[in-house]
């Protein structure tokens, strides 16, 4: 386990008493909280050295260009790329967004898209207004009833029409962790572009895009101790470099006439306008911080809390939990209690302090094969405790005693 006692110190937030009660945070898949550390670095910035990006030649722009592009190179770093191939977006949806809107071009009647069924609004959204503009067919890998992406699914939906394969690398609903590698490996056979949604992953499994080959990769700052409103969006090099730009304005030109305009370099050519200087320098003190931790460290310490909520959740026999076992998924824990709306379960849970995710999860079409309109959900991080599950298992005692 994670020396989570002196982890928490660096929590503020971990202080705050709820309905008079300790704060239980188990809501971390919708957003994690921040250590002082980033809360620190997004304050010294505003306080001493804020100034725009790429255009002034003074003290702090200086100071504000180089903190940004250093950002820039540690997300490059945590996932073992190169940072002409990393662009800060708003998060997940933005560069999922981004995407689907500069690959439409590409897509021809007839073309197919392949999601899995387990995908979030994030990841099905765009690609499928972009399907129904386009009229290409967009195709689903479905899930078995244990949660887990069936094998024969994958082959039969990826064939040579598949253009483009955008799957999540982990559920946010089932906390399932898909073999991103084979599934890349299938669509680059069939000549494919492969995308990875890792904005599950990021914050709790190495992620390494060499290994992965994958083409694209999105993730969000938020859910990784960072600020909100900054993301990612990882691409090969050329990919990127033939990819028509998303925005259009100031900082993403090198040469602009009344009649045409140049592209400025990569990055930056998909990063348009002042961007969110301080999130992203926000965004490189959260990676210091999970490297300072260890990102091994973060991925058994998870482990050992998802194995642990699931046993314990198991024994009481009113609760059914969706997703596989313990060994193929990772910190998402998503469940109802029998008989009860998620929604009352999670207010029940919230009186005594422990703050879970209710509803569909932003997957509703999931929620459809799962046969239910909404379920609760834990999700766990590096300053959670077995302690904090205990106190789950006694929330959800009150709320069966309650509705009982
Ligand atoms: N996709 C985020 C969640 O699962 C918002 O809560």
């Amino acid at each position: 386990m994670l020396h989570t006692k002196k982890i928490r110190k660096d929590f503020p937030i971990l202080n705050v008493k709820v309905h008079g009660k300790n704060l239980v945070y188990l809501d971390n898949a919708a957003t994690t909280q921040k250590p002082k550390q980033v809360i620190g670095t997004v304050k010294d910035f505003y306080e001493k050295y804020n100034a725009n990006i790429h255009r002034s030649i003074h003290e702090l722009g200086e100071k504000s260009t180089a903190a940004y592009e250093e950002a820039h190179k540690k997300v490059a770093d945590f996932i073992n790329t190169d940072f002409e191939e990393i662009i800060f977006t708003k998060g997940t949806t933005e560069s999922l967004n981004l995407l689907a809107y500069s690959l439409s071009d590409k897509i021809k009647p007839g073309d197919e898209i392949v999601l899995t069924q387990m995908e979030h609004h994030s990841n099905l959204v765009p690609w499928q207004q972009i399907a129904i503009k386009n009229k290409a067919k967009l195709k689903f890998i479905e899930i078995d009833k244990n949660g887990l992406l069936k094998k024969e699914s994958i082959k039969k939906n990826i064939t040579k029409k598949t253009k483009i394969v955008s799957v999540t690398h982990i559920s946010n609903v089932l906390g399932t962790v898909n073999d991103v590698d084979e599934i890349c490996r299938i669509a680059h056979e069939n000549d494919a572009l492969f995308i990875v949604d890792a904005a599950q992953s990021i914050q709790h499994i190495p992620v390494d895009v060499k290994k992965i080959n994958c083409d694209f990769l999105a993730f969000s700052g938020h859910k990784m101790l960072g600020p909100t409103g900054i993301g990612v969006l990882y691409g090969k090099k050329e990919l990127l470099q033939n990819l028509n730009p998303f925005n259009y304005g100031g900082e993403m030109i090198k040469e602009v006439t009344f009649e045409n305009s140049k592209w400025n370099d990569l990055p930056w050519k998909f990063e348009a306008g002042t961007p969110n200087i301080a999130g992203g320098i926000g965004l490189g003190a959260a990676i210091d911080y999970i490297n300072k931790v260890g990102m091994k460290n973060i991925m058994a310490h998870d482990k050992i809390l998802t194995e642990y909520a699931i046993e314990t959740l198991s024994k009481i026999k009113e609760v059914e939990i969706y997703g596989p076992k313990a060994e193929k998924r990772t910190s998402v824990i998503a469940f109802n209690v029998k008989g009860v709306h998620a929604h009352d379960t999670a207010s029940i849970l919230d009186t005594e302090g422990v703050a879970v995710r209710a509803g569909h999860h932003c997957a509703m079409p999931l929620s459809n094969i799962l046969g239910i309109t909404s379920s609760a959900r834990a999700s766990f991080y590096l300053y959670n405790t077995k302690q904090e599950i205990d106190k789950l298992a006694e929330g959800i005692k009150k709320v069966i005693k309650v509705f009982g």
